[in-house]
Protein backbone atom coordinates (compact mmCIF):
# COMPACT_ATOMS: atom_id res chain seq x y z
CA UNK A 1 0.00 0.00 0.00
CA UNK A 2 1.13 3.45 -0.84
CA UNK A 3 2.34 6.04 1.87
CA UNK A 4 -0.32 8.89 2.34
CA UNK A 5 0.18 12.43 2.61
CA UNK A 6 -1.66 14.31 5.09
CA UNK A 7 -1.75 18.15 6.05
CA UNK A 8 -3.61 18.29 9.62
CA UNK A 9 -4.10 21.58 10.98
CA UNK A 10 -4.94 22.55 14.39
CA UNK A 11 -5.10 25.10 17.00
CA UNK A 12 -3.16 23.37 19.22
CA UNK A 13 -0.60 20.74 19.94
CA UNK A 14 0.69 19.44 22.28
CA UNK A 15 3.47 20.22 24.08
CA UNK A 16 3.74 23.20 22.04
CA UNK A 17 0.17 24.92 22.83
CA UNK A 18 -2.34 23.32 25.07
CA UNK A 19 -5.65 24.16 26.39
CA UNK A 20 -7.37 20.79 26.78
CA UNK A 21 -7.96 16.96 24.74
CA UNK A 22 -7.87 18.58 21.21
CA UNK A 23 -3.68 19.23 21.48
CA UNK A 24 -3.31 15.54 22.73
CA UNK A 25 -4.82 14.17 19.61
CA UNK A 26 -3.31 16.64 17.33
CA UNK A 27 0.57 15.27 18.20
CA UNK A 28 -0.54 11.27 19.14
CA UNK A 29 -2.42 10.57 15.72
CA UNK A 30 0.93 12.32 13.45
CA UNK A 31 3.04 10.54 15.59
CA UNK A 32 1.44 7.16 15.19
CA UNK A 33 0.96 8.06 11.05
CA UNK A 34 4.41 9.20 10.92
CA UNK A 35 5.68 6.12 12.82
CA UNK A 36 3.76 4.33 10.05
CA UNK A 37 5.30 5.38 7.49
CA UNK A 38 3.00 7.89 5.89
CA UNK A 39 3.93 11.47 5.18
CA UNK A 40 2.31 13.90 7.60
CA UNK A 41 3.08 17.18 7.60
CA UNK A 42 1.15 19.62 11.02
CA UNK A 43 0.48 23.34 11.15
CA UNK A 44 -0.83 25.47 14.05
CA UNK A 45 0.28 28.59 15.45
CA UNK A 46 3.36 29.95 16.97
CA UNK A 47 2.10 31.86 19.76
CA UNK A 48 3.73 33.93 22.65
CA UNK A 49 3.24 31.29 24.85
CA UNK A 50 4.64 28.43 22.79
CA UNK A 51 8.00 26.83 24.11
CA UNK A 52 9.83 25.43 21.06
CA UNK A 53 13.14 24.23 21.86
CA UNK A 54 15.35 26.36 20.50
CA UNK A 55 17.91 23.87 19.32
CA UNK A 56 15.35 21.76 17.47
CA UNK A 57 13.80 24.97 15.60
CA UNK A 58 14.64 26.15 12.19
CA UNK A 59 13.19 28.32 9.90
CA UNK A 60 11.66 27.14 6.52
CA UNK A 61 13.14 28.09 3.64
CA UNK A 62 11.22 30.03 1.23
CA UNK A 63 8.81 30.71 4.20
CA UNK A 64 10.46 33.48 5.73
CA UNK A 65 8.40 36.97 5.34
CA UNK A 66 5.69 35.66 2.87
CA UNK A 67 2.80 38.36 2.17
CA UNK A 68 -0.35 37.29 3.12
CA UNK A 69 -3.80 39.73 2.27
CA UNK A 70 -6.71 38.66 4.79
CA UNK A 71 -9.51 41.20 2.88
CA UNK A 72 -7.49 44.54 3.18
CA UNK A 73 -5.64 43.64 6.11
CA UNK A 74 -1.85 43.06 5.14
CA UNK A 75 0.63 40.78 7.10
CA UNK A 76 3.90 38.79 7.07
CA UNK A 77 3.96 35.34 8.10
CA UNK A 78 6.99 32.75 8.52
CA UNK A 79 7.23 29.13 9.13
CA UNK A 80 9.31 27.50 11.18
CA UNK A 81 9.98 23.97 11.62
CA UNK A 82 11.03 22.30 15.10
CA UNK A 83 10.76 18.31 16.05
CA UNK A 84 7.71 16.57 18.02
CA UNK A 85 9.17 15.08 21.03
CA UNK A 86 9.19 11.18 20.97
CA UNK A 87 9.45 11.26 17.24
CA UNK A 88 11.72 12.69 13.99
CA UNK A 89 8.39 13.90 12.65
CA UNK A 90 8.37 17.65 12.29
CA UNK A 91 5.75 19.91 12.81
CA UNK A 92 5.28 23.62 11.21
CA UNK A 93 4.36 26.48 13.33
CA UNK A 94 2.93 29.74 11.59
CA UNK A 95 4.93 32.59 13.11
CA UNK A 96 2.91 35.99 12.70
CA UNK A 97 3.37 37.97 16.07
CA UNK A 98 0.54 40.87 14.85
CA UNK A 99 -2.04 37.72 15.34
CA UNK A 100 -0.33 35.34 17.66
CA UNK A 101 1.95 36.88 19.91
CA UNK A 102 -0.86 38.11 22.05
CA UNK A 103 -1.01 36.07 25.81
CA UNK A 104 -3.86 33.55 25.71
CA UNK A 105 -4.65 31.10 22.77
CA UNK A 106 -8.16 32.02 22.58
CA UNK A 107 -10.70 34.55 23.49
CA UNK A 108 -9.14 37.63 20.93
CA UNK A 109 -11.72 39.67 19.29
CA UNK A 110 -10.04 38.42 16.08
CA UNK A 111 -10.04 35.06 16.48
CA UNK A 112 -12.08 34.91 13.14
CA UNK A 113 -9.23 36.29 11.26
CA UNK A 114 -6.02 34.36 13.73
CA UNK A 115 -7.36 30.80 12.79
CA UNK A 116 -8.86 32.00 8.91
CA UNK A 117 -5.22 33.20 8.56
CA UNK A 118 -3.95 29.80 9.92
CA UNK A 119 -5.82 27.46 7.41
CA UNK A 120 -4.26 29.95 4.80
CA UNK A 121 -0.96 29.84 5.73
CA UNK A 122 -1.00 25.92 5.51
CA UNK A 123 -2.63 26.04 2.29
CA UNK A 124 0.15 28.43 0.39
CA UNK A 125 2.72 26.36 2.86
CA UNK A 126 2.00 23.26 0.52
CA UNK A 127 1.70 25.21 -2.11
CA UNK A 128 5.49 26.51 -1.72
CA UNK A 129 6.62 23.16 -0.76
CA UNK A 130 5.28 21.89 -3.91
CA UNK A 131 3.17 19.15 -1.59
CA UNK A 132 -0.71 17.85 -2.56
CA UNK A 133 -1.76 16.40 0.35
CA UNK A 134 -3.71 13.41 -0.44
CA UNK A 135 -5.91 14.67 2.34
CA UNK A 136 -6.18 18.05 4.44
CA UNK A 137 -7.62 17.21 7.74
CA UNK A 138 -9.43 20.10 9.76
CA UNK A 139 -10.00 20.16 13.45
CA UNK A 140 -12.72 22.01 15.02
CA UNK A 141 -14.05 25.44 14.06
CA UNK A 142 -10.58 27.67 14.02
CA UNK A 143 -9.62 25.26 10.91
CA UNK A 144 -13.00 24.46 9.62
CA UNK A 145 -13.06 27.30 6.76
CA UNK A 146 -9.97 25.40 4.74
CA UNK A 147 -12.63 23.01 2.79
CA UNK A 148 -14.38 26.61 1.64
CA UNK A 149 -11.20 28.31 1.19
CA UNK A 150 -9.55 25.24 -1.25
CA UNK A 151 -12.95 25.93 -3.52
CA UNK A 152 -12.47 29.78 -3.45
CA UNK A 153 -9.53 31.09 -3.04
CA UNK A 154 -7.67 28.43 -4.34
CA UNK A 155 -9.54 27.14 -6.35
CA UNK A 156 -7.82 28.03 -9.32
CA UNK A 157 -4.56 25.85 -8.14
CA UNK A 158 -4.80 22.64 -9.63
CA UNK A 159 -2.15 20.96 -7.25
CA UNK A 160 -5.09 20.50 -4.78
CA UNK A 161 -7.38 19.08 -7.40
CA UNK A 162 -7.55 15.70 -6.09
CA UNK A 163 -6.77 17.06 -2.30
CA UNK A 164 -9.72 16.02 -0.29
CA UNK A 165 -11.09 17.87 3.44
CA UNK A 166 -11.68 15.54 6.43
CA UNK A 167 -13.05 17.83 9.42
CA UNK A 168 -12.97 16.23 13.15
CA UNK A 169 -15.45 17.62 15.16
CA UNK A 170 -14.06 17.53 18.58
CA UNK A 171 -16.43 19.68 20.22
CA UNK A 172 -19.95 20.93 19.05
CA UNK A 173 -20.02 23.23 21.64
CA UNK A 174 -17.72 25.66 20.06
CA UNK A 175 -18.74 26.27 16.79
CA UNK A 176 -16.84 29.74 15.69
CA UNK A 177 -19.99 32.28 15.50
CA UNK A 178 -18.78 35.99 14.22
CA UNK A 179 -20.84 38.97 12.87
CA UNK A 180 -21.22 38.86 9.12
CA UNK A 181 -19.31 41.65 8.32
CA UNK A 182 -15.90 39.49 8.80
CA UNK A 183 -15.93 37.92 5.31
CA UNK A 184 -14.14 40.77 3.95
CA UNK A 185 -11.10 40.28 6.15
CA UNK A 186 -11.35 36.34 5.40
CA UNK A 187 -11.31 37.63 1.47
CA UNK A 188 -14.54 35.86 1.56
CA UNK A 189 -17.11 38.51 0.63
CA UNK A 190 -17.45 37.09 -2.72
CA UNK A 191 -18.13 33.68 -1.52
CA UNK A 192 -21.24 34.51 0.66
CA UNK A 193 -23.51 32.28 -0.83
CA UNK A 194 -21.28 29.29 0.18
CA UNK A 195 -22.57 30.25 3.60
CA UNK A 196 -25.54 29.06 5.83
CA UNK A 197 -28.13 31.74 4.06
CA UNK A 198 -30.22 31.54 7.26
CA UNK A 199 -27.06 32.98 9.42
CA UNK A 200 -26.19 35.71 6.79
CA UNK A 201 -29.91 36.60 7.33
CA UNK A 202 -29.42 36.31 11.04
CA UNK A 203 -26.23 38.74 10.05
CA UNK A 204 -23.71 36.09 10.97
CA UNK A 205 -21.58 33.45 10.07
CA UNK A 206 -20.71 30.18 11.47
CA UNK A 207 -17.58 28.61 10.79
CA UNK A 208 -17.59 24.98 12.03
CA UNK A 209 -21.48 25.11 10.45
CA UNK A 210 -19.59 26.15 7.17
CA UNK A 211 -17.04 23.32 7.46
CA UNK A 212 -19.94 21.02 7.74
CA UNK A 213 -21.17 22.04 4.58
CA UNK A 214 -17.76 22.37 2.88
CA UNK A 215 -15.83 19.22 4.03
CA UNK A 216 -15.66 16.04 1.79
CA UNK A 217 -15.64 14.02 5.12
CA UNK A 218 -16.99 14.86 9.10
CA UNK A 219 -15.86 12.97 11.87
CA UNK A 220 -16.16 12.71 15.43
CA UNK A 221 -14.18 11.64 18.32
CA UNK A 222 -16.55 8.49 19.28
CA UNK A 223 -19.25 6.25 17.87
CA UNK A 224 -21.81 7.76 20.37
CA UNK A 225 -21.39 11.38 19.96
CA UNK A 226 -21.07 10.92 16.19
CA UNK A 227 -24.94 9.55 16.89
CA UNK A 228 -25.85 12.17 19.52
CA UNK A 229 -25.27 14.82 17.48
CA UNK A 230 -27.48 14.05 15.22
CA UNK A 231 -30.44 14.46 16.89
CA UNK A 232 -31.61 16.65 20.43
CA UNK A 233 -29.38 19.17 22.40
CA UNK A 234 -26.12 17.96 21.61
CA UNK A 235 -26.17 18.81 18.36
CA UNK A 236 -26.07 22.59 19.57
CA UNK A 237 -28.24 23.52 16.56
CA UNK A 238 -26.29 21.65 13.97
CA UNK A 239 -28.62 18.40 14.34
CA UNK A 240 -30.36 18.80 11.47
CA UNK A 241 -27.45 19.59 8.70
CA UNK A 242 -25.76 16.55 10.58
CA UNK A 243 -28.61 14.07 9.95
CA UNK A 244 -28.89 15.33 6.27
CA UNK A 245 -25.31 14.41 5.89
CA UNK A 246 -25.25 11.34 8.33
CA UNK A 247 -23.62 8.80 5.44
CA UNK A 248 -20.69 11.19 5.69
CA UNK A 249 -20.15 11.34 9.61
CA UNK A 250 -18.13 8.83 10.98
CA UNK A 251 -17.02 8.30 14.88
CA UNK A 252 -13.60 7.11 15.38
CA UNK A 253 -12.66 7.04 19.32
CA UNK A 254 -9.76 9.22 20.14
CA UNK A 255 -6.19 6.98 21.33
CA UNK A 256 -4.18 7.08 23.85
CA UNK A 257 -0.74 8.22 23.51
CA UNK A 258 1.45 5.65 26.02
CA UNK A 259 4.47 7.03 25.19
CA UNK A 260 3.10 9.61 27.36
CA UNK A 261 0.75 8.64 29.92
CA UNK A 262 1.82 5.31 30.47
CA UNK A 263 2.49 4.51 34.49
CA UNK A 264 5.47 2.13 33.95
CA UNK A 265 7.50 4.56 32.27
CA UNK A 266 6.27 8.04 33.12
CA UNK A 267 8.94 10.68 33.94
CA UNK A 268 7.07 13.22 35.70
CA UNK A 269 6.15 10.24 38.60
CA UNK A 270 8.24 9.51 41.68
CA UNK A 271 7.20 6.04 41.47
CA UNK A 272 6.65 3.59 38.40
CA UNK A 273 4.40 0.85 38.44
CA UNK A 274 2.18 -1.74 36.12
CA UNK A 275 -0.29 -4.01 36.42
CA UNK A 276 1.51 -6.97 38.09
CA UNK A 277 3.12 -4.86 40.75
CA UNK A 278 1.02 -1.51 42.35
CA UNK A 279 3.42 -1.01 44.85
CA UNK A 280 4.43 2.04 42.92
CA UNK A 281 1.20 3.32 42.43
CA UNK A 282 1.50 3.73 46.48
CA UNK A 283 4.15 5.17 47.07
CA UNK A 284 2.75 7.95 44.05
CA UNK A 285 -0.14 8.30 46.55
CA UNK A 286 1.51 8.54 49.91
CA UNK A 287 3.98 11.18 48.44
CA UNK A 288 1.73 13.40 46.46
CA UNK A 289 -0.59 13.50 49.64
CA UNK A 290 2.30 14.18 51.57
CA UNK A 291 3.27 17.03 49.32
CA UNK A 292 0.09 18.84 49.61
CA UNK A 293 0.21 18.55 53.22
CA UNK A 294 -2.98 16.35 52.95
CA UNK A 295 -3.55 13.28 56.07
CA UNK A 296 -2.07 10.19 54.85
CA UNK A 297 -4.65 7.42 53.12
CA UNK A 298 -3.31 4.08 53.36
CA UNK A 299 -6.39 2.53 53.57
CA UNK A 300 -9.02 5.33 52.01
CA UNK A 301 -9.79 5.97 49.04
CA UNK A 302 -8.09 8.98 47.10
CA UNK A 303 -10.48 10.61 44.47
CA UNK A 304 -8.87 12.99 41.40
CA UNK A 305 -10.44 16.04 39.03
CA UNK A 306 -8.14 17.39 36.39
CA UNK A 307 -10.62 18.85 34.21
CA UNK A 308 -11.26 22.45 32.45
CA UNK A 309 -13.98 23.99 34.39
CA UNK A 310 -16.38 24.71 32.04
CA UNK A 311 -20.37 23.42 32.19
CA UNK A 312 -19.76 20.90 29.46
CA UNK A 313 -17.64 18.59 32.62
CA UNK A 314 -20.85 18.82 35.04
CA UNK A 315 -19.69 19.25 38.25
CA UNK A 316 -23.12 20.09 39.98
CA UNK A 317 -23.34 16.79 39.90
CA UNK A 318 -20.95 16.63 43.24
CA UNK A 319 -22.78 19.07 45.07
CA UNK A 320 -24.05 17.38 47.38
CA UNK A 321 -23.01 13.97 46.92
CA UNK A 322 -19.18 15.06 47.21
CA UNK A 323 -19.70 16.90 50.74
CA UNK A 324 -21.19 13.98 52.03
CA UNK A 325 -18.57 11.27 50.72
CA UNK A 326 -15.87 14.07 52.45
CA UNK A 327 -17.87 14.34 55.78
CA UNK A 328 -18.98 10.63 56.82
CA UNK A 329 -16.22 8.90 54.97
CA UNK A 330 -12.05 8.62 55.41
CA UNK A 331 -11.69 9.94 51.76
CA UNK A 332 -9.40 12.31 50.27
CA UNK A 333 -10.06 14.73 46.98
CA UNK A 334 -7.06 16.44 44.99
CA UNK A 335 -8.85 18.50 41.92
CA UNK A 336 -6.49 20.40 39.18
CA UNK A 337 -8.18 22.85 36.54
CA UNK A 338 -9.70 26.38 36.26
CA UNK A 339 -12.26 27.97 34.80
CA UNK A 340 -16.39 28.71 35.53
CA UNK A 341 -16.24 31.14 38.85
CA UNK A 342 -18.85 28.68 40.33
CA UNK A 343 -17.27 25.43 39.48
CA UNK A 344 -14.00 27.01 40.89
CA UNK A 345 -15.76 28.44 44.63
CA UNK A 346 -17.03 24.75 44.84
CA UNK A 347 -13.30 23.37 44.98
CA UNK A 348 -12.24 25.69 47.25
CA UNK A 349 -14.84 25.97 49.34
CA UNK A 350 -14.67 21.99 49.60
CA UNK A 351 -10.74 22.79 50.84
CA UNK A 352 -11.30 25.11 53.46
CA UNK A 353 -14.46 23.24 54.81
CA UNK A 354 -11.84 19.86 54.66
CA UNK A 355 -8.79 20.64 55.63
CA UNK A 356 -6.41 18.15 55.36
CA UNK A 357 -8.78 15.94 53.43
CA UNK A 358 -8.94 18.14 50.20
CA UNK A 359 -6.36 19.81 47.76
CA UNK A 360 -7.47 22.33 45.34
CA UNK A 361 -4.87 23.48 42.60
CA UNK A 362 -6.49 26.01 40.44
CA UNK A 363 -4.35 26.57 37.35
CA UNK A 364 -2.58 24.22 34.31
CA UNK A 365 -0.29 21.92 35.42
CA UNK A 366 0.75 19.26 33.19
CA UNK A 367 3.23 17.45 35.83
CA UNK A 368 0.55 17.29 38.46
CA UNK A 369 -1.42 15.90 35.97
CA UNK A 370 0.42 12.97 35.52
CA UNK A 371 0.72 12.78 39.18
CA UNK A 372 -2.82 12.85 40.15
CA UNK A 373 -3.34 10.26 37.51
CA UNK A 374 -1.00 8.25 39.70
CA UNK A 375 -1.93 9.08 42.57
CA UNK A 376 -5.47 8.59 42.55
CA UNK A 377 -7.74 5.51 43.44
CA UNK A 378 -10.89 7.35 42.08
CA UNK A 379 -11.47 9.66 39.01
CA UNK A 380 -14.40 12.34 38.68
CA UNK A 381 -15.75 12.77 35.07
CA UNK A 382 -19.73 13.51 35.22
CA UNK A 383 -19.30 15.59 32.21
CA UNK A 384 -23.03 16.14 30.82
CA UNK A 385 -21.47 15.73 27.33
CA UNK A 386 -18.12 14.46 26.66
CA UNK A 387 -17.63 13.78 22.62
CA UNK A 388 -14.57 11.37 23.95
CA UNK A 389 -12.67 12.84 26.95
CA UNK A 390 -9.32 11.55 27.62
CA UNK A 391 -9.21 11.74 31.08
CA UNK A 392 -10.70 8.69 31.62
CA UNK A 393 -8.62 6.53 29.23
CA UNK A 394 -5.89 7.72 30.94
CA UNK A 395 -7.17 6.54 34.60
CA UNK A 396 -7.63 3.07 33.27
CA UNK A 397 -4.79 2.83 32.49
CA UNK A 398 -2.99 4.03 35.62
CA UNK A 399 -5.30 1.83 37.70
CA UNK A 400 -7.48 5.05 38.52
CA UNK A 401 -11.47 3.74 38.49
CA UNK A 402 -13.38 6.20 36.48
CA UNK A 403 -16.83 7.53 37.73
CA UNK A 404 -18.58 9.24 34.96
CA UNK A 405 -21.73 9.78 32.82
CA UNK A 406 -22.87 7.33 30.11
CA UNK A 407 -22.43 9.88 27.58
CA UNK A 408 -20.41 10.04 24.19
CA UNK A 409 -17.18 8.85 24.25
CA UNK A 410 -17.07 7.74 28.22
CA UNK A 411 -19.99 5.19 26.84
CA UNK A 412 -17.68 3.66 24.67
CA UNK A 413 -14.63 3.76 26.66
CA UNK A 414 -15.99 2.71 30.63
CA UNK A 415 -17.68 -0.74 30.92
CA UNK A 416 -19.72 -1.05 34.12
CA UNK A 417 -18.41 -3.23 37.09
CA UNK A 418 -20.75 -6.11 37.97
CA UNK A 419 -20.11 -7.60 40.93
CA UNK A 420 -21.33 -10.74 40.36
CA UNK A 421 -19.23 -11.74 37.31
CA UNK A 422 -16.12 -9.22 38.23
CA UNK A 423 -16.41 -7.75 35.09
CA UNK A 424 -15.94 -3.73 34.03
CA UNK A 425 -13.66 -0.95 34.37
CA UNK A 426 -15.69 1.32 36.18
CA UNK A 427 -18.92 3.58 37.01
CA UNK A 428 -21.51 4.57 34.72
CA UNK A 429 -24.82 6.70 35.44
CA UNK A 430 -27.55 7.07 33.14
CA UNK A 431 -29.36 9.97 33.65
CA UNK A 432 -27.47 13.30 33.97
CA UNK A 433 -28.94 13.83 37.54
CA UNK A 434 -27.32 14.24 40.96
CA UNK A 435 -29.27 10.79 42.64
CA UNK A 436 -26.94 8.97 39.03
CA UNK A 437 -23.86 10.61 40.62
CA UNK A 438 -24.65 9.96 43.92
CA UNK A 439 -25.59 6.31 43.51
CA UNK A 440 -22.22 5.56 41.26
CA UNK A 441 -19.98 7.41 43.98
CA UNK A 442 -21.59 5.35 46.77
CA UNK A 443 -21.07 1.89 44.93
CA UNK A 444 -17.44 2.97 43.66
CA UNK A 445 -16.96 3.80 47.65
CA UNK A 446 -18.13 0.32 48.55
CA UNK A 447 -16.62 -1.42 46.23
CA UNK A 448 -12.98 -0.10 47.31
CA UNK A 449 -14.06 -1.55 50.89
CA UNK A 450 -13.58 -5.12 49.57
CA UNK A 451 -9.62 -5.07 48.25
CA UNK A 452 -10.20 -8.13 46.15
CA UNK A 453 -13.19 -7.15 43.99
CA UNK A 454 -11.32 -4.02 43.78
CA UNK A 455 -8.03 -5.40 42.44
CA UNK A 456 -10.05 -7.17 39.26
CA UNK A 457 -11.73 -3.97 38.92
CA UNK A 458 -8.64 -2.01 38.84
CA UNK A 459 -6.92 -4.87 36.65
CA UNK A 460 -9.23 -4.92 33.96
CA UNK A 461 -9.13 -0.95 33.31
CA UNK A 462 -5.01 -1.02 33.29
CA UNK A 463 -5.43 -4.05 30.76
CA UNK A 464 -7.85 -2.23 27.87
CA UNK A 465 -5.67 -0.98 25.23
CA UNK A 466 -6.70 2.67 23.39
CA UNK A 467 -3.53 2.75 21.74
CA UNK A 468 -3.38 4.35 18.66
CA UNK A 469 -2.15 1.60 16.50
CA UNK A 470 -5.83 0.60 16.71
CA UNK A 471 -7.57 4.16 16.62
CA UNK A 472 -4.92 5.33 13.90
CA UNK A 473 -5.55 2.75 11.89
CA UNK A 474 -8.67 3.28 11.11
CA UNK A 475 -8.15 7.07 10.63
CA UNK A 476 -5.69 5.32 7.60
CA UNK A 477 -8.56 3.46 6.40
CA UNK A 478 -10.50 6.88 6.43
CA UNK A 479 -7.99 8.55 4.62
CA UNK A 480 -7.93 6.09 1.49
CA UNK A 481 -11.47 5.53 1.15
CA UNK A 482 -11.65 9.68 0.40
CA UNK A 483 -8.61 9.65 -1.36
CA UNK A 484 -8.95 6.65 -3.95
CA UNK A 485 -5.48 5.83 -2.22
CA UNK A 486 -4.96 2.20 -1.96
P1 LIG B 1 -11.25 18.42 27.00
O1 LIG B 1 -10.50 18.36 25.72
O2 LIG B 1 -12.71 18.61 26.83
O3 LIG B 1 -10.66 19.39 27.96
P2 LIG B 1 -10.19 15.71 27.44
O4 LIG B 1 -10.45 14.73 28.51
O5 LIG B 1 -10.30 15.23 26.04
O6 LIG B 1 -11.14 16.97 27.70
O7 LIG B 1 -8.71 16.25 27.54
C1 LIG B 1 -8.24 17.04 28.57
C2 LIG B 1 -6.73 17.11 28.48
O8 LIG B 1 -6.31 18.30 29.11
C3 LIG B 1 -6.05 15.98 29.23
O9 LIG B 1 -4.77 15.75 28.67
C4 LIG B 1 -5.92 16.56 30.63
O10 LIG B 1 -4.92 15.93 31.38
C5 LIG B 1 -5.59 17.99 30.31
N1 LIG B 1 -5.97 18.97 31.33
C6 LIG B 1 -7.20 19.49 31.57
N2 LIG B 1 -7.14 20.40 32.57
C7 LIG B 1 -5.85 20.44 32.97
C8 LIG B 1 -5.15 21.18 33.97
N3 LIG B 1 -5.77 22.06 34.74
N4 LIG B 1 -3.82 20.97 34.09
C9 LIG B 1 -3.19 20.08 33.30
N5 LIG B 1 -3.79 19.35 32.35
C10 LIG B 1 -5.10 19.53 32.17
C1 LIG C 1 -12.68 18.09 23.00
C2 LIG C 1 -13.66 17.28 23.81
C3 LIG C 1 -13.09 16.04 24.42
C4 LIG C 1 -12.18 15.31 23.44
C5 LIG C 1 -11.12 16.26 22.93
C6 LIG C 1 -10.17 15.61 21.95
O1 LIG C 1 -12.04 19.06 23.71
O2 LIG C 1 -14.28 18.06 24.81
O3 LIG C 1 -14.14 15.18 24.82
O4 LIG C 1 -11.56 14.20 24.07
O5 LIG C 1 -11.73 17.32 22.27
O6 LIG C 1 -10.83 15.04 20.85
Amino acid sequence: MSALKICLVASEVAPFAKTGGLADVAAALPRYLHAAGHDVRVFLPRYAKSELDPAETHPVDFMSDVHLAMGRLQFQYSVVTTRLPGSDLRVYAVDCPPLYGRAGIYGEEDDHLRFAFLTRAAIESCQRMGWSPHVFHCNDWHTALLPLYLKTVYGWDSMFRDSRTLLTIHNIAYQGVFARSVLRDLSLDGDAQRFYASDLEAGIVNFLKTGVLHADLLSTVSPTYAREIQSGELGMGLQGLLAQRTRSLIGILNGVDYAEWDPASDPRLPAHYGVDDLAGKEENKRRLLAELELAPADRAPLMGVISRLTAQKGFELLYEALPRALAERDTRLIALGSGATDYEGFFTQLQTKFPGKVCYYRGFSEDLAHRIEAASDIFLMPSRFEPCGLNQMYSLRYGTVPIVHRTGGLADSVQQWHWETQTGTGFLFEHFDRQGLAWALESALATYENPEAWAKLVRNGMTQDFSWEKQGAQYVEVYRRLSGVG
